[in-house]
């Protein structure tokens, strides 16, 4: 392990201050990130969070449309990825091109977008949800038929959980699919007492072993309030830095060794202070497209 530079971190946090910036981080980026964070949380939060800021710059400490997702919301405000390689391969898995493509097939569907999408694709959308939400989001959706692009895992979750049929769109995360069912009945032998929790981003085959099935901060706020002292985490390995962190006694085991979002650990520290030294990269979502995809974020804000 290695131990991160203490004057890289005053450097940075004194630059942050001159900038007037706030530090947004995802759940799953390197330990060293979430510790200079001002706020650590999953997707939801995280844009709840820059919706309400009074910053007037957000350095985002995760993928491309969560920053999108930021621009979306605060138009007046600089919005930085560290890295700008920073993607996420599902939302990639959508276009607005397809998107419109399968809107001909479906005229009456209600288009439903996970919140990993391009801002694009968000603008195609009638509402957008996160893991934490997408059942309400569903549930609010009576008696419509319903596509729901790209992530098929979680939306056939949300499809068992409301009784719902929807139209899937063929995507998934590349990471969550690392996680098998062999992997949770393994450590489920080796950790009999254990409870085990899995987001909804995995296959339905690992999802039918889990005790609980949480978006990221959902499995944070879980392990704090829960009894158990034994929990086998079926998401990106990362999220298990926190868990830790604010939970020392309890035993937290990685369903898979192999679940690593390459994406989200392209942000370290010294990206970071790069990313305030420069004010860069950018992220900042087209005026056109963003009115139309706001109209998806805010329809999911008023749910929850
Ligand atoms: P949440 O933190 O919203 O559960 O999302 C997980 C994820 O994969 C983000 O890319
Ligand atoms: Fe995308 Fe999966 Fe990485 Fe999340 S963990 S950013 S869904 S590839």
């Amino acid at each position: 392990m290695t131990f991160p530079d203490a004057e890289l971190i005053e450097k940075l946090l004194q630059l942050k201050r001159q900038r007037k910036a706030v530090i947004l981080a995802h759940n799953y980026q390197l330990g060293e990130v979430q510790d200079i964070a001002d706020f650590v949380g999953d997707s939801l939060e995280l844009s709840q969070k820059a919706a309400e800021t009074d910053a007037e710059v957000i350095v985002f400490c995760g993928v491309h449309f969560m920053a999108e997702t930021a621009s979306i919301l605060c138009p007046d405000k600089v919005v930085l990825l560290p890295d700008i390689q920073a993607g996420c391969p599902m939302a990639d898995m959508v276009t607005a091109e397809s998107l419109r493509k399968r809107k001909r097939e479906l005229p009456d569907a209600i288009v439903v977008c996970y919140v990993n999408s391009t801002a694009e694709v968000k603008a195609e959308s009638d509402v957008c949800c996160t893991s934490a939400n997408a059942v309400k989001v569903i549930e609010s959706l009576e008696g419509k038929e319903i596509l729901f692009v790209p992530d098929q895992y979680l939306g056939h979750y949300v499809s068992t959980k409301t009784g719902r049929e929807m139209h899937l769109w063929p995507g998934f995360c590349s990471v969550h699919v690392r996680i098998t069912s062999d992997d949770i009945l393994r450590l489920k032998r080796e950790y009999p007492q254990a409870k085990v929790l899995v987001h909804p981003e995995c296959r339905p085959e690992v999802v039918a072993l889990a005790d609980e099935v949480l978006s990221t901060s959902g499995m944070a706020r879980y392990a704090k309030e829960a009894e158990a002292t034994e929990m086998i985490i079926g998401t990106e390995k990362e999220l298990i830095y926190r868990l830790r962190k604010e939970n020392p006694e309890k035993k937290f085991i990685p369903a898979s060794e192999q679940a690593i979002c390459p994406d989200m650990k392209l942000i370290t520290l010294e990206k970071v202070l790069w990313a305030l030294k420069e004010m860069a990269f950018e992220v900042k979502v087209p005026e056109a497209i963003r009115l139309r995809a706001k109209v998806a974020v805010d329809k999911m804000l008023r749910v929850v």
